[in-house]
């Protein structure tokens, strides 16, 4: 790239590309690093060497199920491996309206539409419903692409301070009367793992008329005796007006989805413009995530086993000294504090054949670096007791614990 002039393009390419040139330089990069196999739900190969892997999203372990590959297999002797179109053009195959009423099923709604990806459905779907003189109230923690909405929508943007709900409630008073509003929170935080409060959130709706759109990428076939979502795992059903949810994370595919009433469902086909004007799911991915669904209701033990993985990492880690946060789900944070110490903490545990990954600034506030580990319902107990030694040891030799 000819860079004309000393400005802020040219000086915000510089600051990131030396901050990756030292990181590399002092072995503490571990940006897009490669995945050479897979090997079932919780071992993988990176640089020839077998790891046990703890930065997975496939949190019931399916990525490589016989039946989800081989429904994938099928979809693409059957259509090949893209569609004719967008949705709305020659796109739609009989599988993705399959697909569709699968995640409507699963999550007790009339209907479900499924986009491109988790990332386009909030930008889509929250861009639609919300316009210019509307008001979104955001959880200060939200995944990135649901802030992203809020900004594209035009409408008026406030955030609650993360989990809180007597200040999400001075958000509401704050609204005009009269003006449309909609409260949005992930159901589980990415990043620390604790879970929204959603049966205070509920009544703070209902009380102030807002709708409640609900993010559920990392609860889905996680919370709930079924893994159906928050709303089981409260014992509330039927209380959230747009159940969001991704399929690259449990369901292993890629896409998104928005499940809830037929009307809503109805209009955003009509009128969000990632339906209209992207791609369609290809058959592969669409048949892989319609056949997860049915794998997750057939075999309920990986719910349990992923709650009894999770209560051993979280229990074991925190036995050792460590802060997990607020964790009670399958992504465990490890707090480093500095950037530095989760870069370092990453290394070695790397060097142990143990795979994990750092989250640093500004994807997490500064001071507040840690390791995002996750659990699945893949890996064995002895395995989770190896991994929690390595990082046990290594957090000594840091300092952290
Ligand atoms: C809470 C949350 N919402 C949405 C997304 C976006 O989903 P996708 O990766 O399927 O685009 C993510 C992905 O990391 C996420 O964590």
């Amino acid at each position: 790239m000819d860079f004309k002039n000393d400005d802020n393009v040219m000086r915000r390419i510089k600051a990131m590309n030396d901050r990756v040139s030292m990181l590399k330089e002092n072995d503490l990069y571990f940006y897009n690093q490669p995945i050479q196999e897979v090997r079932g739900g919780a071992k993988v190969i990176v640089r020839g060497r077998e790891m046990g892997m703890y930065a997975s999203y496939g949190y019931l372990g399916l990525l490589g199920h016989p039946r989800i590959n081989a429904a994938a297999k099928k979809a693409v002797d059957q259509f090949g491996t893209g569609t004719n179109g967008v949705r709305t053009l020659a796109g739609t195959l009989t599988l993705h309206n399959e697909l569709e009423e699968t995640i409507a099923s699963f999550k007790h709604t009339e209907a479900a539409v499924t986009y491109s990806s988790g990332y386009a459905t909030n930008l889509s779907v929250i861009s639609t419903l919300m316009g210019r003189g509307d008001y979104v109230i955001s959880d200060k923690l939200n995944h990135a692409s649901i802030v992203d909405g809020c900004l594209m929508s035009g409408a008026e943007f406030r955030r609650f301070k993360h989990n809180d709900m007597q200040d999400l409630e001075s958000r509401l008073q704050q609204v005009p009367d009269g003006v449309a509003r909609l409260v949005i929170a992930d159901a589980v935080f990415s990043m620390d793992g604790d879970v929204i409060d959603l049966p205070k959130m509920v009544e703070l709706c209902k009380k102030y008329q807002a709708y409640l759109m609900i993010d559920e990428a990392h609860s889905l076939g996680v919370l709930g005796k079924k893994g159906s979502g928050i709303e089981e795992h409260f014992g509330l059903h039927g209380v959230i007006d747009i159940k969001m949810g991704t399929l690259s994370k449990t369901i292993p595919s890629v896409g998104g989805y928005v499940a809830g009433d037929k009307e809503l469902i109805d209009y955003l086909r009509h009128a969000s413009r990632a339906y209209i004007f992207s791609a369609a799911l290809p058959p592969a991915q669409a048949a892989a995530a319609n056949e997860s669904f049915k794998v997750i209701l057939d075999e309920p033990w990986r719910i349990e086993r992923l709650n009894e993985n999770t209560k051993l990492f979280i229990h074991g880690l925190k036995s050792l000294g460590f802060d997990t946060m607020l964790t009670t789900t399958a992504i465990v944070p490890v707090l480093c504090g500095t950037d530095e110490r989760a870069f370092e903490l990453t290394r070695i545990a790397q060097h142990k054949d143990v795979f994990v990954l750092p989250v640093v600034s500004p994807a997490v506030p500064d001071g507040q670096a840690r390791l995002r580990a996750t659990i699945t319902a893949a890996h064995e107990p002895q395995e989770i007791e190896r991994a929690m030694d390595v990082i046990g040891k290594a957090g000594k030799e840091i300092g952290i614990i």
